[in-house]
């Protein structure tokens, strides 16, 4: 039975996913609630300890996300962020209630120029508020995590006695944000040992650092952090976050995971340990990264540690060379550690449903029956254009059909001209909300511009491209392309992805897909937001 609070010295760093929360709040990275559920599933696969599922008191969008993901996805303790009023904490106590092991992680500025500017309280009120905010939150919930906000550029005697104070009220973690990614590891370290040797009752809480990472220095400070006795690490899948985003939960892992000889003896285990230092699956790291990047549009940049693309490919004949010889000269990490494998699909043309079934099964994806004809149907197809059918190309075609944002829209039929003589022009066909055909035709640019003409047509909401991207799947003349589109109209960006073997039918799919959502929003629109967009992304 697993108790609902973490033990105030856990064996291994908890790891504390904030994508849904922070990662959301990054400009253009907006999910909807089906999506952010889709997260919150793989999050739990992955073995996050705990989940922020958002800041329900920013929206009723966002209430209702963190109940749902507390109400069905089982596992990690389900966590709700809320600024310290009792506004907040109360409308987040009632999100997480659903959950069997639920947290309210609450917040407040204590750096000066956080009290003089943007508070406008001195540091006495700070510190009753804190405790008092402290104090109401563990009246309703067991596990209460409490933040300073900007702790980084906090003045340390200060920060000491903001602490001390949100202990005695309960709070049974305490979070020392960087929030603006400013300190250096050497000083961010000192900060943590400084907390530990200055603030009485910190060993009876779990230490926990949130790392920004405008400098570049999130996933440095954070693992300097852990050498001085941090047990619990705030970050994000991809990095991604506020401004340059946060901390990134894979190269985390993975440098605890590869180099934990190095770390160990911080745990005061033998240099030789080979036990993990994080409880996270390493194998649903790439899956878990391409479903937030295609859910939010945010792409993975090729040299990014781990989950790039270039991160296990060697293009220089040393390194090939040396990597034919002996793998370790140059990979310090094995590539299916993260669950990237090279397997080629045995299933042809001519394979049944049940074989089908059981290859997704081992990629760990569990279908409705209709969810699997329809995959299925998408590989017969796949597999009369392409000779050899990867786990990658299985991957794109399960997260392309399945995805389950609502539609109002679908593309049925797409067909361009083009070429360097005369006009590019597309005709396209989409079933609309209410089931009747609507047919249009377009010139533009060039072939996907033509398409996307032709789709404004038909749907009529105005809106700005402001991102395109093809990227394929495999090598080869036949692999997938998956396009990522990102369009933004009254502020609010909305992102489409899709993989075909056409890429002309893909950005239709992904144009169409990013319309949907903003459709949606428009059709629910009369919902206000109790927090603007603006203050939301201020925290
Ligand atoms: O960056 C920050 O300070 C935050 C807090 C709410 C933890 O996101
Ligand atoms: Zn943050």
């Amino acid at each position: 039975m697993t108790a609902s609070v973490p033990t105030a010295q856990p064996e291994h760093v908890l790891i504390f996913d904030t994508t849904l929360r922070d990662g959301e709040q990054c400009p253009g990275a907006t999910l909807n609630t089906p999506e952010k559920l889709e997260v919150a599933r793989q999050l739990a696969r992955l073995g996050v300890d705990i989940i922020e599922a958002g800041f329900p008191f920013a929206s009723p969008g966002d209430f209702e996300a963190v109940r749902l993901i507390a109400e069905q996805v089982q596992g990690p303790i389900i966590c709700g962020l809320a600024r310290a009023l009792p506004g907040d904490i109360k409308r987040c106590a009632e999100a997480v209630a659903p959950a069997s092991r639920r947290r309210i992680h609450t917040f407040l500025s204590t750096s000066d120029i956080h009290l003089q500017y943007q508070l406008r309280k001195t540091r006495a009120e700070v510190l009753a508020i804190a405790a008092e905010m402290v104090g109401y939150s563990r009246s309703l919930v067991e596990d209460v995590e409490f933040s300073p906000m900007d702790a980084g550029r906090t003045e340390p005697e200060f920060l000491y006695r903001v602490i001390e104070a949100a202990i005695q009220a309960g709070a049974r973690t305490i979070n020392i944000p960087d929030t603006v990614g400013y300190t250096t590891p050497q000083e961010f370290g000192q900060l943590i040992a400084g907390i530990r040797a200055n603030v009485p009752g910190i060993e009876g809480v779990v230490l926990s650092v949130h790392c920004h990472n405008d400098l570049g220095l999130a996933v440095a400070n954070s693992l300097e952090a852990v050498k001085n006795g941090v047990r619990q690490i705030e970050c994000t899948i991809n990095g991604i976050g506020e401004r340059a985003g946060n901390a990134s939960l894979e190269e985390i892992v993975m440098a605890l995971f590869v180099r934990r000889n190095y770390f160990n003896p911080y745990f005061g285990r033998p240099v030789a340990c080979q036990d993990p230092l994080t409880q996270i699956k390493t194998q649903e790291i790439y899956r878990t990264s391409r479903l937030v990047s295609n859910l939010t549009g945010m792409l993975v940049q090729p040299n990014k540690a781990i989950v790039g693309a270039n991160a296990f490919a060697h293009e220089s004949g040393i390194h090939q060379d040396g990597l034919l010889k002996n793998k370790n000269t140059y990979e310090i990490m094995d590539a299916q550690s993260i669950g990237l494998t090279d397997n080629t699909l045995v299933l042809g043309k001519h394979s049944g449903r049940n074989a089908f079934r059981s290859r997704l099964e081992e990629l760990g994806y569990q279908l409705s029956d209709d969810d699997l004809n329809r995959a299925f149907l998408r590989f017969k197809d796949l597999a009369d254009k392409k000779k050899t059918v990867s786990d990658w190309d299985l991957e794109a075609i399960v997260n392309d059909e399945l995805r389950v944002a609502p539609q109002a829209f679908t593309l049925e039929r797409v067909q361009v001209s083009c070429g360097d003589h005369g006009l590019p022009t597309a005709t396209v066909q989409l079933l609309g909300p209410d089931g009747i055909e609507l047919v249009d035709a377009a010139v533009g640019t060039g072939p996907v511009d033509a398409v996307y003409k032709a789709i404004n047509r038909i749907v009529q909401v105005p809106n700005e491209l402001i991102e395109f991207s093809v990227q394929s799947v495999t090598a080869g003349i036949d692999a997938i392309g998956e396009v990522t589109i990102r369009l933004r109209h009254n502020q609010q960006t909305y992102s489409g992805h899709s993989a075909n073997t056409d890429i002309i039918v893909a950005s239709a799919r992904a144009y169409i897909s990013a319309l949907n959502k903003l459709y949606q929003t428009l059709k629910e629109g009369s919902q206000p937001m109790l927090l603007s967009r603006q203050e939301a992304k201020e925290v």
